[in-house]
């Protein structure tokens, strides 16, 4: 949510501002903005809409200077104009910033009723007039960000150029994440590393309450304690920071692409020749009664899969819920409870605090994509995906990846609690080692995908049904199909059609049915026919032999390599984003910045 840059350079900083900004427009897309300090002189420029927009008008206006901040938005507090825009000034001093102050209307209101007029509706800017009166009473820029950081409430990372200082930069971070990049002679902050690859892949992340005073030459960072603090640099490989399309349209097309290879890099990384190979601090299941899984959207709907799992393979009973839900019902966690957070970003504000409610009560493992994240680092353990760097706003790669780790966590569970003998385990493995290519198959039928979904962008409403854990994935499909084709989509358990939604159906209604020829298929199929005895279109999405048994009547059916029912989820992932992207190229939408959405949610 947000993105933030920051550069104190050796050459003219708005170019590189403006090509490190690009790398974070996945955070938000609403406005972007950004200041330098020209031979003393503070000055900005601010763009509502995408970065293109920006760089037109610094084409018209150019911003000389070799220092600067940058940003681009996700809009929380204020409709996207260029009054709300950042970066954010007062007087002297300009800020960008990610996250949310909590206590601006206390602030605003005590600044206003000291003469503080403020430009915008935004809470960033009571950080810059919070700054400016500390300046006014005397304080110089260290001491000034320093006081107005103590009085900050809520999640930040936050950044600060001052009008005469050719070379400070003042950063911040509490709840929100932050990098620092080192240059030869020069500083950069980003709100990720990728921001910054194109500059230097030598980064060091700030932790929880870290204030950083940066110049050229130097790094001085505070702890939360205000005690300076050493933090690690470390050197990142081309492969964390590589970003590129790759030959693909869009992120998303390309990320749907590489399924084959990150799931099998997942499974390279979690199995060996005979066994698993987990980090020796994941808990015996044996020591487990009960697991809770928490989490948000996508990975949401991976947690629901793993319920499944975790149920039928190691008789674990599983709770599920969404984040923003957990934290505040305040659940009771006994001992002997695993709590399992799931996270592509690993920033997502509310699933980071339903973590930090469970902290001392449970056990805490994290499935994330980002391991320099805050819920892997403040996790027991955390089990990275492996799936690489995801751009595309709707969450593709990362979700398969996410159930790749935990259906190898659940029959670790499954050995662990000795509820599957051996040669079961070695079966299941095998399954799973035989999807990256059955995935590989599934992509090959994207042709006939696009010609179905070409259909499907005519609907107003579209439902998608499945049993077991085809259900998460009605939903999941649903949810990929609105975010980026805007279509309303729901996802439905086959069964509860019949309690309410039937009502839903007539011909203008495609239906979604995701239906392997498994245990539950009869069950599905005579669902599947009350809906097409009140006209509902059925595109039923099965194997050959489901296809040849329940296919006559449909409106489409799509063909999938056949799969162990078990894991059928994973497969059947791909058709459902693949429909979801091919209905929003139909319909001209933007698939990989789709409107009111960002990537990370680090906001409540
Ligand atoms: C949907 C999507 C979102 C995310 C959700 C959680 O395509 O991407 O629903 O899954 O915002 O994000 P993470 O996984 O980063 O916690």
């Amino acid at each position: 949510m947000c993105g933030i840059v920051g550069v104190l350079g050796r050459n003219e900083v708005a170019p590189i501002i403006v090509e490190a900004l690009k790398r974070l427009e996945y955070r938000g897309y609403d406005s972007a903005g950004l200041a330098t300090v020209n031979d003393g002189t503070l000055d900005r420029r601010r763009a509502v809409g995408k970065l293109v927009n920006l760089s037109d008008h610094l084409v018209h206006h150019p911003l000389a200077g070799k220092s600067g901040i940058g940003h681009t938005r996700w809009a929380t507090h204020g409709a996207p104009s260029v009054a709300n825009a950042h970066p954010h000034q007062a007087g002297p001093v300009a800020v960008v910033h990610n996250g949310i102050i909590e206590n601006f209307r206390t602030l605003r209101e005590e600044l206003t009723a000291e003469g503080h007029e403020f430009q915008s509706d935004t809470d960033t800017e009571t950080i810059a007039q919070l700054t400016c009166k500390h300046l006014a009473e005397g304080h110089d820029p260290r001491e000034a960000a320093r006081l107005t950081l103590g009085r900050l409430e809520g999640a930040f990372a936050v950044a600060f150029l001052f009008r005469g200082e050719n070379d400070l930069m003042i950063a911040a971070r509490k709840g929100s994440p932050l990098a620092i990049g080192h240059g030869e002679g020069e500083v950069f902050i980003g709100s990720d590393a990728i921001a910054l690859a194109p500059m230097t892949n030598r980064i060091t992340y700030l932790e929880e309450g870290d204030r950083a005073v940066l110049t050229r030459g130097s790094v001085e960072i505070f702890d939360a304690e205000d005690r300076p603090a050493t933090r690690e640099a470390r050197t990142l490989t081309a492969d964390q920071t590589r970003v590129e399309k790759g030959g693909h349209k869009h992120w998303m097309a390309k990320e749907i692409a590489e399924q084959p290879v990150v799931l099998a890099d997942a499974m390279a990384h979690y199995l060996t020749a005979d066994t698993f190979d987990f980090p020796p601090e994941l808990p015996d299941f044996k020591e487990i009664d009960r697991i809770v899984m928490v989490a948000c959207g996508t990975a949401f709907y991976a947690c629901l899969t793993a319920k499944y799992w975790f149920e039928q393979l190691a008789r674990l009973p599983v709770e599920v819920d969404v984040a923003s839900e957990f934290r505040y019902r305040e659940p009771p966690i006994g001992p002997r409870t695993l709590a399992i957070f799931v996270s592509q970003s690993g920033e997502t504000a509310d699933t980071l605090a339903a973590l930090r409610y469970c902290r001392d009560k449970a056990a805490i493992v994290s499935v994330v994509n980002v391991p320099e994240s805050s819920i892997a680092r403040e996790s027991d353990v955390a089990l990275p995906i492996l799936a690489g760097v995801e751009i595309g706003v709707a969450s593709t790669k990362a979700f398969t990846c996410q159930l790749t780790v935990l259906a190898m966590l659940a029959l670790r569970a499954a050995q662990d609690r000795g509820t599957l003998e051996a040669p079961a385990l070695a079966a299941h493995v095998a399954d799973l080692r035989a999807l990256p290519a059955q995935i590989s198959q599934a992509l090959g039928a994207e042709d006939r995908i696009a010609a179905i979904a070409r259909r499907l962008a005519e609907a107003q409403d579209i439902l998608f049904l499945g049993r077991g854990a085809m259900f998460p994935l009605a939903m999941e499909g649903a949810l990929k199909l609105k975010e980026i084709s805007y279509i309303h989509a729901e996802g439905y358990a086959s069964g509860e059609l019949k309690h309410g939604p039937i009502a839903l159906i007539d011909k203008h209604v495609p239906v979604i049915v995701l239906a392997p020829r498994d245990g539950l298929f009869d069950k599905t199929v005579s669902n599947m026919q009350e809906v097409m005895a009140r006209n509902g279109k059925v595109v039923l999405i099965s194997d050959s032999a489901g296809a040849a048994e329940a296919g006559a009547g449909t409106w489409e059916v799509l063909t999938m390599p056949r799969v162990a029912p078990v894991f059928a989820a994973i497969l059947y992932a791909i058709p459902a984003q693949l429909l979801a992207y091919h209905t929003a190229i139909a319909k001209g939408t933007d698939v990989d910045q789709p409107r009111n959405l960002a990537k990370s949610v680090t906001v409540e």
